[in-house]
């Protein structure tokens, strides 16, 4: 007997073009470029804190924690937003969350209904495209270019909202594009959420990844709830594997993420919650460390570029860098697959972050220089080589 389908919308989800070359890459001489986390191991004193919190002789740390997360933590990470964000939160407005990827899905499970539309750019993160309509949303883009540096513009996004626009989403420091926005845009952005009544998303994944400028949070021009802000331990602290980040929200949000978490996961794994909370009290050294490590590996990359005739902007934060292939004929695709194989660099095809994004390939720079400037070289030859 044939058995009924599944769920139609997941069943024809189109799988992650990363995910496609990941596969495909598993050759010991490849060079890769293509998955984006740091490139440091965590900090031997967050390792340290989660052995002795997850060997303390009575278990207190490796049972369920309370579904908005451990209070010591969100206690911490209510300093920290005041300290470094300007975003004034209580502990009940913090729900500690599995990794910022999960932070995005349960925010978007509360705030949309049927219908709802949400401005997400392009290119911009895959996870906001595909999550979005599984909660019954659709997407609509927002260009950002190349020829600016792909900062997001007020005008473009304004004219985009419509009456069933819900959310504006945003990402800065942005992956795939490395653009840092401006105190300007994020006040006005706040400013045309407040006039329209919106609710703006805010990605904050590499606040701290920032070689120009300055991190602003949006929360902090926050007056009426409508801004939801997503962090995550990820990137900072070098802690993808550990599965933590958090949500900010408003009392009416945060009560009813407290009452989804209970069923998506209970809550966020109890060791990683108290690594992270060290992670927050003692980590401002190691951040600087790393980042500077990603400032060289940019100022690299940017010359590699030059050298060939192919730089175009100066990515101001986080570790990717986008190169345009349109010179080349092919969509990022055909040029991702052909690259790996006639070249055996591995690289994110820009179409998986959107239309805009089909033009380029998302070279990711939290790797070793050797690898990063012999990656790099292959790529600019094999740009020339095909060049129409
Ligand atoms: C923009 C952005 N948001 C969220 C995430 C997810 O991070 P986490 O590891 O906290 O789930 C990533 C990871 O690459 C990201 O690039």
């Amino acid at each position: 007997m044939e058995l009924k389908p599944i769920n139609t919308f997941t069943y024809n989800m189109p799988r992650s073009g990363i995910r496609r070359i990941m596969d495909n890459a598993t050759d010991r001489d490849i060079l890769h470029l293509e998955v984006g986390q740091p490139n440091f191991p965590t900090p031997p004193h967050i390792i340290q804190a989660a052995c002795e919190a997850s060997t303390d002789g009575q278990g207190r740390y490796t049972r369920y924690t309370p579904n908005m997360g451990y209070p010591s933590l969100r206690e911490a990470i209510a300093e920290k937003l005041k300290r470094e964000n300007g975003i004034n939160a209580s502990i009940h407005n913090i729900l500690v969350t599995p990794g910022a990827t999960y932070g995005i899905a349960i925010s978007l499970s509360v705030l949309l209904n049927r219908g709802d539309e949400v401005l997400i750019p392009d290119p911009g993160y895959v996870n906001f495209s595909m999550l979005v309509p599984q909660y019954g949303g659709v997407v609509l883009r927002y260009p950002t270019l190349e020829s600016q540096g792909f900062m997001p513009n007020i005008d473009t996004i304004t004219k985009r909202i419509t009456p069933r626009t819900k959310a504006i989403v945003v990402n800065s420091p942005s992956n795939p594009t490395g653009a840092v926005c401006t105190e300007e845009f994020i006040r006005d952005l706040v400013d045309i959420a407040q006039g329209n009544n919106l609710y703006i998303l805010s990605d904050e994944t590499y606040e701290h990844i920032i070689f120009e400028g300055k991190h602003i949070s949006p929360g902090r021009f926050d007056t009426d709830g409508r801004v939801v802000s997503l962090f995550s331990f990820s990137k900072s602290y070098a802690m993808t594997g550990w599965r933590v980040g958090y949500v900010v929200a408003s009392d009416t949000i945060a009560r009813v993420l407290e009452k989804q978490q209970e069923f998506y996961s209970s809550c966020a794994p109890s060791v990683s919650q108290k690594a992270a909370e060290v992670a927050l009290r003692d980590t401002d050294r190691c951040i600087k460390e790393m980042v500077e490590a990603y400032r060289g590996s940019r100022d690299l990359v940017i010359d590699i570029l030059r050298k060939h005739g192919l730089f175009s902007y100066r990515p101001r934060g986080a570790f990717y860098i986008l190169i345009n292939v349109t010179s080349t004929g092919m969509n990022s695709d055909v040029f991702a697959d052909r690259l790996l194989e006639e070249q055996r660099v591995a690289v994110a095809p820009g179409a998986t972050f959107g239309e805009i994004g089909g033009r380029y390939i998302r070279v990711c720079m939290a790797v070793s220089e050797e690898v990063l400037r012999e990656g790099v070289e292959r790529i600019c030859s094999f740009i020339e080589s095909h060049r129409r």
